[in-house]
């Protein structure tokens, strides 16, 4: 088996055990907001903090000498050259709110390239995975398939999912960029979880994807899905793909958003 094969098969199997956990144990009147981030609506409850500590603990113990990357502070130097990017709960909005579209997100990357992602949705019975170079899977109790983006759709039929950050400032210009998109596509969609949007375009469920202030554990395993199946994942100008913008598409329909962002000032605050 190799190093990505390896890893996959930790990633997938802890983080569909985190998601388990957090079905079974998630309060019937909602989890408890235990505190506030970057503003009153960037919430953390009592589960994304259970759920990191569980899937720290379980690759801990399979691999002791890898390094962390937890959204919820689980960050660790390692001395193995893996570290693992972990969103224990992305979409926490929709946890909270019981909407199900919410996700485990698991990377494991070697010298900085992501070489494994797992993103399980628990409440939709779905498993995203993907190893560098050997292409990207959805598995359902139905079965598994191969992912494959949507190409060359043009901007004005293509669905595009984007979402907000949590800071009113940062909203208000994602909004005006927002006017300069929406008359130019098929339509928007705002799922409520970066690393699901990801999965959604790789399933060719969404043609296209930008936002906007996402972080490491958002995109990590999402981005290498998005790629595995053929989609191009990065910032404005050839940058990498970053908290100051993300621009995920198939081959074809990624320029024409790119051009169609890059002409409406995204980065303006
Ligand atoms: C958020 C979700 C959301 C995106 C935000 C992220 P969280 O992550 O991915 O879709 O729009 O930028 O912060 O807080 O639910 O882990
Ligand atoms: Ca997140
Ligand atoms: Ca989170």
């Amino acid at each position: 088996m190799s190093l990505a094969e390896e890893l996959l098969e930790l990633a997938t199997a802890t983080a569909r055990e985190a998601g388990r956990m957090l079905v079974d144990k998630r309060p019937p009147a909602g989890p408890d907001v235990v505190q506030t981030k970057s503003s009153p609506t960037d919430v953390v409850t009592q589960m994304d903090r259970a759920a990191e500590s569980l899937i720290i603990d379980r690759i801990t113990a399979a691999r002791p000498d890898d390094g962390f990357l937890g959204e919820e502070g689980g960050t660790r130097a390692g001395a193995s050259g893996v570290r693992w990017v972990i969103d224990p709960i992305d979409g926490t909005v929709n946890y909270l709110y019981d909407l199900p579209d919410w996700a485990v997100s698991i990377a494991a990357e070697s010298g900085g390239v992501a070489l494994a992602g797992a993103v399980v949705l628990p409440r939709r019975g779905e498993t995203y995975t993907a190893a560098r170079g050997a292409g990207a899977l959805l598995h359902t109790e139905s079965g598994t398939r191969e992912l494959r983006v949507n190409a060359s759709v043009p901007l004005e039929r293509a669905l595009l999912s984007t979402g907000f950050g949590y800071a009113a400032a940062r909203r208000a210009s994602q909004a005006q960029v927002l006017t300069g998109v929406l008359p130019n596509v098929r339509d928007i969609r705002r799922g409520g979880s970066c690393c699901v949007d990801l999965c959604s375009l790789a399933a060719g469920r969404v043609d296209a994807y930008y936002e906007r202030g996402v972080q490491e554990w958002d995109v990590a395993a999402g981005a290498l899905i998005v790629q595995e199946a053929g989609g191009r994942v990065e910032g404005l100008h050839g940058a990498p793909a970053g908290p100051d913008l993300t621009i995920a598409a198939g081959p074809g329909t990624f320029e024409a958003l790119h051009a169609l962002l890059a002409g409406l000032d995204p980065l303006r605050d």
